[in-house]
């Protein structure tokens, strides 16, 4: 314990709170002297190593009693005893005359022992030599007034792990010394305020583990010399904006294991001298831009251990001059931070962030840190692709590396880089990302929604607030949009709904459902929802989707897509919606199965038809993520291969291009629910039959000298193409069985091959084309 005072100077953050340290200390100390007295039977007398609590080494004479089932003092005890030691034994009771004998004495343990009045041990003996004193883990409950004021020159009082549940005002009267307190791990359910006034030079406070939800406002303001303030697992929810006013000198601040569900923002601005903040083991979502702002002297910060934590938003991390080593370590869901979540951190050596949910360090992070000399990034399902091209063996591309001219990409020192795997690409995993060359990482990186970042499922009180997180990594940076269970594109700010909403919605601040027609058709139901949408909904710039008052009807499956110039990823989130008052899981039940049901009025149209290409659409009214689109080339002879892609959520029409002219297509549209919940969809994807329509592609208009293939070459030249691409892309979602099992779902790439004759699947976007039929005919056998 006394050593890490020590350390705890020498910054050492962790050691303060978890006693590691101490071990590494005590193994360099200085062996133990004999000690030629005469020693009760069992004790060991010997002239040990001592650090006083401000840290100066002593040779103290010391009586070892440890563990000896004691039930009252063993006698005699040399009198120039300095350090007394009797924890675990059964002592209750002290013959503190005894005590009075020792004029020496410094140091007594009494730990682990029953006392449970703390006058057994402090009345009438006054021990003027006494600066530390050892009752943790006895039985003690209630501190009366003035329990310490015969030991004037005490320094260190450890009671934790007591009962303790009332400590009066005045206890700590008498203490004018007292340099750490440790009252952790009792049942106090307050923090007065007035303990602290008798503690003017107190340094070091622990007070975790006592079931304090609030601290009150102002109440540490006299402690004026305080350091180091440890308020672990108290059940803290949240901190009053003044909680931490007037630690003037306080240093180190430890929040491990509360349920702060936010960085305490307001708090911490009341303490600009702290240099070592542990916020782990916290239930915080996200880290947003400016949490510590104005913190210019931190220097070592812990985010570890955050079951909750999905995001490190941008400029989470902005100017904290002094911050040389940052932790976020042990995050299962921590998979996005942003490019420029760290902004300003001149000094920053240690970054720590193994065994997180991260698909990769973006290099804008790095090229962000001027000073960083080691990165941790083992146990993490990383993507070896253009993301991490800073990593790689060598650059291939001197302009690459002219744009990257900084010392810090190649030079960074990967903390443990045999464990430092790529997890993807599949034919990179299980390689060590230092020894990829870039070569053969792609130069392409495709937008993935990490499975960590979104729950397959959330449930959510009616009336409450739905709060989903969606965040993908890839270059170009991605677009966001969600979709929600009608069927409705949430695209991002500012103009949230401008392509939802077809420019005819006028939203009425209406709540009656009934729309002026009786029969109201799919898209007045879709409308009346985007207007109740629009009116509580909020897209947030990086993807996250809130829904506040959320309604039962608000129920259902949410997805989130992300989109770049290369392909996009999808996945999908069931909301339920909880009745108040009722049974919780029925209301769930009823919830899932009425969205569950597909609705029968989905109907596949052709828009418009061109020589090479035809433009599809479909009203769903319902959120359909994966579905698909099958075509085929319709032949006398024979059949052409049938080709698929997935057509990402929330698409209502699709530009089917390089088809062949004058060729006969059969189009079908596979509508299915979800991705996640894999078997509900097989079974409701099959049981539901395909839309499909048939049309013929235009003739040319005139005959120019073009090269005439005979149509099932050239569709084996399409395959091969396709056969080709998919060997390259392979596992990235493509499909083109389109009865097979839809896969993972994990990428629909739209590949633009300057090749003629190959698919390129373009997405279609704008709702309000106009409804053009007139070329759709009849499939007949050539
Ligand atoms: C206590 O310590 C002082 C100074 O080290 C020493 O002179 C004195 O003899 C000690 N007292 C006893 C009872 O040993
Ligand atoms: C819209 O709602 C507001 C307040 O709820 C009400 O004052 C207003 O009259 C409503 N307007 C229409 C057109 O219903
Ligand atoms: C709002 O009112 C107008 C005119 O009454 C109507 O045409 C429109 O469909 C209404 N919109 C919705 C979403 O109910
Ligand atoms: C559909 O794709 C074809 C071929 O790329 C293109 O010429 C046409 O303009 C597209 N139509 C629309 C409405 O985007």
């Amino acid at each position: 314990m006394r050593p890490a005072l020590v350390l705890f100077q020498s910054h050492c953050l962790l050691c303060v709170f978890s006693g590691v340290c101490l071990l590494v200390v005590v193994g360099s100390l200085p062996p133990a002297l004999p000690w030629h007295v005469s020693c009760p039977v069992r004790c060991v007398c010997q002239i040990k190593p001592w650090f006083s609590p401000d840290s100066v080494y002593h040779e103290a004479p010391t009586m070892d009693c440890n563990n000896l089932l004691l039930t009252k003092l063993p006698l005699p005890i040399p009198p120039n005893t300095h350090t007394l030691r009797l924890q675990s034994n059964l002592l209750s009771v002290l013959d503190t005359a005894v005590l009075q004998g020792l004029p020496n004495l410094t140091d007594l343990d009494l730990s682990q022992n029953l006392f449970s009045r703390v006058r057994m041990v402090t009345q009438s003996a006054s021990l003027p030599s006494l600066l530390s004193l050892h009752l943790e883990e006895n039985h003690l409950s209630h501190l009366p007034e003035a329990s310490f004021s015969s030991l004037t020159a005490l320094q260190e009082l450890f009671l934790s792990h007591n009962n303790l549940h009332s400590i009066a005002s005045g206890a700590f009267s008498g203490l004018d010394s007292l340099l750490r307190l440790h009252i952790n791990n009792n049942r106090l359910t307050t923090v007065d305020p007035l303990w602290f006034r008798a503690l003017p030079c107190l340094e070091v406070l622990m007070l975790g583990g006592n079931p304090v939800e609030a601290l009150p406002e102002r109440g540490f303001t006299a402690l004026k010399s305080l350091r180091s303030l440890v308020l672990g697992s108290m059940g803290l929810k949240g901190l009053a904006e003044e909680a931490l006013e007037g630690l003037e000198g306080l240093e180190s601040l430890s929040f491990y294991d509360n349920l702060l569900t936010k960085i305490p923002r307001q708090a911490l601005k009341r303490v600009p001298g702290l240099k070592f903040l542990d916020l782990n083991k916290n239930h915080i979502k996200l880290i947003e831009t400016g949490d510590f702002k104005g913190m210019v002297h931190l220097k070592e910060l812990g985010l570890n251990n955050m079951e909750e934590l999905v995001s490190i938003e941008k400029a989470a991390l902005e100017n904290l001059p002094e911050l040389t080593k940052l932790e976020m370590t042990s995050n299962r869901r921590l998979s996005y931070i942003h490019p420029q979540a760290f902004v300003g951190l001149s000094r920053l050596e240690s970054l720590m962030l193994n065994s997180n949910s991260l698909s990769a360090l973006h290099q804008n992070i790095i090229l962000s840190l001027p000073g960083l000399q080691e990165v941790s990034l083992h146990t993490n399902p990383l993507r070896c692709d253009c993301l991490f091209h800073w990593a790689a063996r060598d650059t291939a591309h001197p302009h690459l590396e002219k744009e990257t001219n900084t010392p810090t990409a190649r030079t960074v020192r990967f903390i443990q880089p045999q464990a430092t795997l790529c997890s993807d690409p599949p034919e990179l995993r299980g390689r060590r990302v230092r020894e990829v060359s870039s070569g053969e990482m792609s130069a392409v990186c495709l937008p993935t929604i990490p499975a960590a970042s979104l729950p397959s499922y959330a449930g959510v009180q009616e009336g409450g607030k739905l709060v989903l997180h969606c965040r993908a990594l890839a270059e170009p940076e991605p677009q966001l949009y969600w979709v929600t269970p009608s069927g409705l594109k949430l695209g991002p700010s500012p103009n949230p709904l401008s392509k939802a909403l077809p420019s005819t919605i006028h939203c009425n601040n209406t709540t009656s459902h009934g729309l002026h027609h009786s029969s109201a058709s799919s898209v007045q139901v879709q409308e009346e929802a985007a207007c109740q949408l629009f009116r509580h909904y909020q897209l947030l710039p990086e993807g996250t989707l809130e829904i506040i008052k959320i309604s039962p009807r608000e129920a259902g499956l949410y997805t989130c897509v992300a989109e770049n110039a290369l392909g996009a990823d999808t996945r999908s989130v069931t909301v339920g919606v909880h009745n108040r008052g009722k049974n919780r899981r029925r209301g769930m039940l009823t919830k899932l199965k009425k969205f569950q049901a597909i609705r029968a009025d989905v109907k596949l149209e052709l828009r418009e038809v061109g020589e090479h290409y035809a433009i599809l659409s479909w009203q769903s009214g319902q959120n359909l993520p994966s579905t698909r689109l099958s075509w085929q080339a319709v032949y006398s002879s024979s059949h052409s291969p049938t080709y698929t892609t997935r057509v990402l959520a929330g698409t209502q029409s699709f530009n089917l291009t390089h088809l062949q002219a004058e060729t006969f297509y059969r189009v079908c549209l596979h509508l299915g629910i979800s991705e996640s919940t894999k078997q509900a969809s097989q079974r409701s994807s099959e049981s539901r039959k395909p839309q499909c329509i048939s049309f013929r592609t235009k003739e040319v208009p005139e005959p120019q000298p073009r090269l005439q293939l005979n149509p099932q070459l050239t569709s084996t030249a399409v395959t091969l193409l396709l056969l080709a691409l998919l060997l390259l892309l392979a596992g990235q979602g493509w499909d083109t069985e389109p009865g097979g099992e839809a896969g993972n779902h994990r990428n629909t790439l739209y590949v633009d091959i300057k090749v003629p004759k190959t698919v390129i699947i373009y997405q279609k976007t704008e709702e309000n084309d106009k409804y053009q039929s007139d070329q759709r005919e009849m499939p007949h056998k050539c």
